[in-house]
């Protein structure tokens, strides 16, 4: 073993410990009860950066939850890497069906469990100790970097979308690096070359002015729920087709080639449905199952709130309804055309004596990375170095909606070098992080920053 390795496996201990600190701080970004924990959240980054040996960091607050930067520029004539990473967590409920609870971080069988482990804080914590280490071993580091941790990219990013595009000069870098995707298989090195973008509405839908009695008025009176369930039925068939007119016209079919390569990864999709999902059935277009994840649009209901829903029953005619839904977007799908089109399905589906209402709440553009360039070049080759096998390159049907910023507006490549696994539970409970690949995850970014500095 040479002395990154050493180093990394002397601190083993040290380093779970940090990350158990990290992951006990409850930063939930969705509610704002949670306001104080998302600051504590974003001073544990900040400190965390200091202790790696980043001179210069700053916590940026305006809009937003606040944005934690780092840079360190001693390594002159050496190229710039912009490394990201979100210090939020999604919502840990339901509580009951965690098998210990979300914010004690628990080791079991190689994991550690808790909210946010894979997603992302194992992953930030990951790049924060690549630097450390480097440093700790060679007293100086590779190449120049970068850092920017948001706090609000489980719920669409404000603070960031706004900094980006006013801070082009000092987030100037050569490439990004984001850490926030999953290995396609254990043990398999693996770079993410696309995600799906996303546009996150809720539709509301007034009828009477107030809830009736359903026996009363029954017969006459509009039923927001009734109108509610009949437009969500009309933006979707059971087998996967989006009723939205114009909804496909921009989608492209990958290339021949992407599919062939999507077709000799290690893929089960018996074993995804059985164990992953735990359904009886996959559902969806008659298609590859990669294929519909990663290169189709899809519509998901996500939440109905309306009318009687407490014990027993309640002989009521609710006069307001909303649901929440969402459009996955894939490259060249624009959101604010997906968007008005929904609107305009909606009205033409609202039966008569309601209204209908689409409210955005956030969204994302979809992405698709070249991987023909030097930087992702470099991070393959590590990759492999490090796991020992060969890497894939596939897409994601997840969405991280800054990154398409990054690549726009600072024109950067991303290289989406992400150490989670299929498995790991995101937004659900007993979310985990493979320990192991916590690691090798730390000596692949220290290789990949080694690697980068000579582009
Ligand atoms: N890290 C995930 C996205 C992800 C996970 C991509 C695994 C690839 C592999 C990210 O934190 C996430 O959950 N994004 C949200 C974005 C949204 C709330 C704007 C998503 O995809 O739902
Ligand atoms: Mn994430
Ligand atoms: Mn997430």
């Amino acid at each position: 073993m040479d002395s990154l390795g050493a180093y990394i496996e002397q601190k083993r201990d040290a380093w779970l410990e940090e990350l158990c600190e990290f992951l006990r701080i409850p930063s939930i970004s969705t509610n704002p009860d949670y306001l104080p924990q998302i600051k504590k959240g974003a001073d544990f980054a900040l400190e965390a950066l200091k202790r790696a040996g980043i001179e210069h960091t700053e916590l940026i607050e305006g809009v937003g939850h606040p944005l934690v930067y780092g840079e360190y520029t001693g390594a002159e004539g050496a190229p710039t890497v912009l490394c990201y990473g979100h210090y939020d967590v999604q919502p840990p409920d339901p509580l009951e069906q965690w098998a210990s609870p979300p914010f004690e971080p628990a080791v079991r069988n190689g994991n550690i469990y808790a909210r946010g482990a894979a997603d992302d804080k194992g992953q930030v914590m990951i790049q924060l100790k690549a630097v450390e280490a480097l440093r700790a071993v060679h007293g100086r580091l590779p190449v120049n970097l970068k850092f920017i941790f948001e706090g609000e990219e489980e719920t669409g990013g404000q603070a960031i979308d706004a900094f980006v595009p006013k801070s082009k000069e000092k987030l100037k870098a050569d490439a990004a690096l984001v850490c926030d995707t999953a290995l396609f298989a254990p043990d398999l090195p693996t770079l993410c070359i696309g995600l799906r973008g996303l546009v996150y509405t809720e539709i509301e839908v007034e009828g009477a002015s107030h809830d009736l009695h359903s026996g009363l008025y029954g017969g006459v009176a509009p039923n927001a729920l009734n109108a509610l369930a009949w437009i969500l039925a009309g933006l979707k068939t059971p087998d996967g087709k989006i009723r939205i007119s114009g909804i496909y016209d921009s989608v492209q079919r990958p290339a021949r080639s992407e599919r062939a390569s999507w077709r000799r990864l290690p893929f089960d999709a018996d074993r995804m449905r059985a164990e992953e999902i735990g359904s009886v059935a996959l559902t969806g277009e008659k298609k590859h199952p990669l294929e519909r994840m990663w290169a189709r649009p899809t519509l998901d209901v996500h939440g109905i709130v309306g009318g009687y829903t407490g014990a027993g029953a309640k002989t009521v005619i609710p006069g307001r309804a909303t649901a929440k839904v969402s459009i996955r977007l894939v490259p060249n799908q624009k959101p604010q055309e997906v968007l008005a089109a929904l609107e305009q399905r909606v009205q033409e589906l609202t039966p008569p004596g309601v209204k209908a209402r689409v409210v955005k709440i956030h969204g994302a553009v979809p992405l698709l990375i070249d991987p023909n360039n030097p930087y992702i070049e470099k991070a393959a080759k590590v990759f492999s170095r490090v796991f020992g096998r060969k890497t894939v390159f596939v897409r994601s049907g997840g969405s991280i909606p800054v990154v398409a910023l990054f690549v726009d507006a600072l024109q950067v490549p991303a290289i989406l070098m992400g150490f989670g696994l299929p498995d790991d539970n995101l937004h659900a409970p007993n979310e985990k992080f493979s320990i192991s690949n916590f690691f090798r995850g730390v000596e692949t970014v220290a290789r990949f920053f080694e690697a980068a500095g000579q582009v």
